[in-house]
Parts: structure tokens; sequence; C-alpha cells
């Protein structure tokens, strides 16, 4: 992502401009927070707004409307919002005319409730509601609040060609579903994106075919779960039972979808994001296995290396099931990347359960992950009925066990990669110096050397010299 929790750190407070900014009549100042879905429903929402006559910009000051487009996950994720609510709030006194705005998760989990805690915030809008902008915008500018946040049944906003923001014009992401049926106890998502439904393969294809002719080198499939991605006509997946016989006949999984996409663009590289283990089906490895341009990498998500404590969660697999999956996809698809999201201290988590969190880590050996303290989130089946027993030192402590332990393999891993030679897209300019490129090789290590007389967009073959536990160095062996 590119993955979710780098990106959160990583995307914090990024406004978002759009090249056909400057022609707009009204400003849009839109900035994310969280997950990719966000970042790419904030193209969304550029892209209905475009058609109001709406740029973007990424002067606040100047802005006629600033949108934030929220996330709910932990608490901490929702006090960083609350903050730059103050520092619009202190913009608006040099700009009085400047509306705000709250989408996402946020928005779905506090609805009206938001405009009474936050007096700066004229208008709430949940991640099913963005159609409706136009609508709620006339209400904000005729002088009254706007509200809507209603869940939808069937919305995947798929004839909504995204405006492409902050982009390098080399990797998008195409979000293929939206919402999320699983219920983990800990996770708000459910409650504010909804159930889940899929997007027309249709759409999907000429969403990538856009993108193929605009010279894109790499798309990522985006969803919760994405393997639970499944199209028989639209509508919840839940109802997929009541679907008619040529629905189901006629439906198409996510294997038959990732086979497709590749087979139809062999130059493109693949991604997908996120995998989740109780949803992942074998033929899905197959696929990754037969095609060179599906890039050999898996986010799988597992929490926590318990079997009691995923009982607890809600999720629907055990360690010994977990490990299988594992051993499965290092048999089909051998030297694939993967890595993982891990939640320390949830509610009764034993000095015990945590060790087995650790012993998992050291089975799998994940290239990298991404690693939190539980965060109690109000309305979720764990608020609700588990006690958030754990100290926040001992959550703490054994967070910094997990990411200490990850570090030390991530290292060994990177370390094993000196000497080898790995194609890499180039993304960026490295962030460290602008003599060096940033790029990606397929098992999404970061790749960082010398530019050269390459540009964005680039594939370079780069042999490695040195690295940190999460980076590799390298120099041009040849184009
Ligand atoms: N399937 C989703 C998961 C979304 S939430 C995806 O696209 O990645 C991302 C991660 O945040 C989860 O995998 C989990 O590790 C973490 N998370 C979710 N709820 C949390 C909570 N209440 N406290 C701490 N971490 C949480
Ligand atoms: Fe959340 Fe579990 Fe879905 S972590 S997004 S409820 S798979």
């Amino acid at each position: 992502m590119s993955k979710e929790k780098v990106i959160i750190e990583k995307n914090q407070g990024q406004a978002l401009m759009t090249s056909s900014s400057v022609k707009k009549e009204k400003k849009l100042y839109i900035e994310s927070y969280g997950c990719q879905m966000n970042m790419n429903d904030s193209e969304i929402v550029a892209s209905i707004l475009e058609k109001e006559g709406y740029g973007t910009t990424n002067l606040l000051h100047e802005a006629d409307l600033v949108l934030v487009n929220t996330c709910s996950i932990r608490e901490k994720a929702e006090q960083t919002i609350r903050k730059r609510l103050q520092k619009y709030n202190a913009v608006k006194k040099i700009n009085p005319k400047m509306k705000v705005g709250v989408l996402g998760c946020m928005a779905e989990r506090l609805k009206e409730k938001f405009l009474e805690e936050e007096k700066i915030v004229d208008l709430v809008v949940g991640p099913d509601a963005y159609r409706d902008l136009p609508n709620l915008l006339r209400e904000i500018n005729e002088g009254r609040d706007a509200v809507n946040v209603i869940l939808s049944k069937d919305e995947t906003y798929g004839d909504v060609a995204p405006v492409r923001l902050n982009n390098n014009g080399v990797s998008a992401f195409v979000s293929i579903t939206r919402g999320c049926d699983n219920m983990c106890t800990f996770c708000v998502v459910p409650f504010t994106r909804g159930r889940e439904r899929s997007r027309d393969p249709q759409s999907v294809m000429q969403e990538i075919d856009d993108l193929y002719n605009n010279n894109y080198k790499e798309i990522t499939l985006l969803g919760q779960n994405v393997d639970s991605y499944l199209w028989y006509g639209g509508g919840l997946k839940k109802d997929y039972k009541k679907a008619s016989d040529i629905a189901k006949a006629t439906a198409v999984s996510f294997s038959q979808l990732l086979d497709m996409v590749a087979i139809k663009y062999p130059t493109l590289r693949i991604r997908f994001y996120t995998s989740n283990p109780q949803d992942m089906e074998e033929e899905v490895l197959h696929i990754m296995a037969k095609h060179d341009n599906i890039c050999k990498y898996l986010h799988l998500p597992v929490q926590s290396g318990s079997s009691s404590v995923l009982k607890r969660m809600n999720r629907q697999h055990t360690r010994e099931e977990y490990m299988e999956l594992i051993d499965k996809v290092k048999r089909i698809i051998p030297g694939c990347a993967l890595s993982q999201d891990m939640i320390t201290g949830f509610c009764g988590e034993t000095e015990e359960e945590h060790e087995d969190t650790l012993s998992l880590m050291k089975y799998v050996r994940y290239d990298y992950g991404f690693m939190f303290a539980y965060s109690e989130r109000p309305g979720t089946l764990a608020a609700k009925k588990m006690p958030d027993d754990v100290p926040l030192d001992i959550k703490k402590r054994r967070l910094a066990e997990v990411i200490k332990l990850q570090r030390e393999i991530s290292l060994e891993i990177t370390q094993s990669y000196i000497g080898k030679t790995l194609e890499v897209l180039i993304e960026n300019e490295s962030k460290k110096s602008k003599d060096e490129w940033m790029g990606r090789n397929q098992h999404n290590y970061a790749v960082v050397f010398p530019k050269g007389d390459f540009k964005i967009g680039d594939f370079a073959m780069v042999k490695i010299i040195d690295c940190t536990s999460a980076t590799l160095k390298g120099i041009v062996v040849e184009k």
C-alpha cells in the first residue's frame, strides 16, 4: 500500500492537487487521512466536484471549500483530525467565506454530532454519499448545515473516473470492493464503510484501460478484503445466495478478475490488497504464480498469533490454519514477500498469547509489518462486550517487542538481497537525496539508487550493495 499503515503516517495531512486546478472557478483543498481507500475516495470526490466547477489547490488559505477525508481506525487517527480542524479554524479567520466539510469514516461514525462538537464544520458526508455532494454544497451555500451519511447497498462509484491527485503518473489504485462484512470485533470499518459490495468488472477494466493508455506502469486493485470480490450483477455480497441462476453462472470471482487483468495487460505490474486470510482462495495463489506481471507480494494481516485471541477477535481462522496458508503460499509462490498487520494488547491478551504472536512471526518471517497497540473503538463488539483490560504500558511494551522482532527479521531479509540484481520501477525522487531515485521491486521493497539518465516510470536493473531493515540501496547495472 504502499501499505496501509505506512500510508497512515506518510499521507498525514497530504494536500492534493491536480493539473487542472488553475482553470476552475472555485477552489477545493482536500486532505486525506488513513487507508488507500480514502486516498482513492478523495480522487472520486475531486472528480465529482470538478464537474461543479471546483479545481483543487494546495493552498489552504485560498480555498472556497476545504474537505478532510477522515479515518476512525484508532483513537489517535481521530485526534489528528480534530487538531486539523483547529488549524482550519485559524485559517477561516483570514478567509471567512471558506466552507469546511468532513468526509469518510469519522463523518459516518459521528454523523450530526460532528456539527455540534466542531463548530467549524459545515458539511458531514459519509463514504457512500459523495454523489450527493453537489446538492449538499448548495445547502451549505444557502447557509444551512448539510449531512448525508446514508450507507448504500450498491454504491461503488464504478462510473466515476477518479481525478488522479498528487500522482506520479506511474502507479495508481483501482478500487474493486467497498465495505467489509467480516465484523472483526475490534474494527470500526464495517460500521463506517458499510456492507461489502463489488464493482462491475467492466468498469474496473475500463479504468485500467485508461491508466494503461495514459502510460501508467503499475496498478493496485484495492479493497478492505479483495479476496472476497464477487460480481454477480451488483448488490451486497451477503445477498449473493438470493441471486438468479444466470447471475451465479456468470459471476466473477477475485481470482478470475485478477486473471483477466493479468492477461489483458501483460506489461502492467499488478498488485492487490488487502487480502484476508479467511477469504483467500488457493486459486488466487495459482493465478499469481502463473503470471509474471503479478507482483509476488501478499499483505496477509493476522492481528495475533494466538488462536484464542483470534477467536475473541472473530477472525475466522486459527493460528494453525494461518500457518497452513503461509506454507501454501511459500510452496506455490517460492520467494513471495509477505507482510502483516498485528495488534498488541487486545482484550484479555495474556503474556502467553503475546508469546504466540512472537513465535508466529518467527515462523512466517514476514518481510515487514504494520503493528499497533489495541485502541478501543466505540460501537464495536469488543467495546460492547469485552473489557479493554490490558494496561497501556503493557500494550506498549508488547508492541515494542513485536516491532523489534519484525525489524530484526526484516534486516536479515534485506541483507540477503545484497549482491542480487532486482528489476525496479522508478516511482519518485528519493526523500533523502535529489541525486537518487526511489523505486520498488516486485516484492514491494523500496530501492534507492543514483539517478543516471533514468526517469520516473522507467524500469531499471539495480544491483543491491547496501540496506537498512526497510530500504535497499543499489547501483544500476543495466536498463
Ligand atoms: N482489511 C483492512 C483492514 C483495515 S484496518 C485493510 O484494508 O487493511 C487496518 C489495520 O488496522 C487492521 O488490520 C488492524 O491491524 C488495525 N486495526 C484495526 N482496528 C484497530 C483497533 N481498534 N486498534 C488497533 N489497531 C486496529
Ligand atoms: Fe476490519 Fe476485519 Fe474488515 S480488520 S476491515 S472488519 S476484515
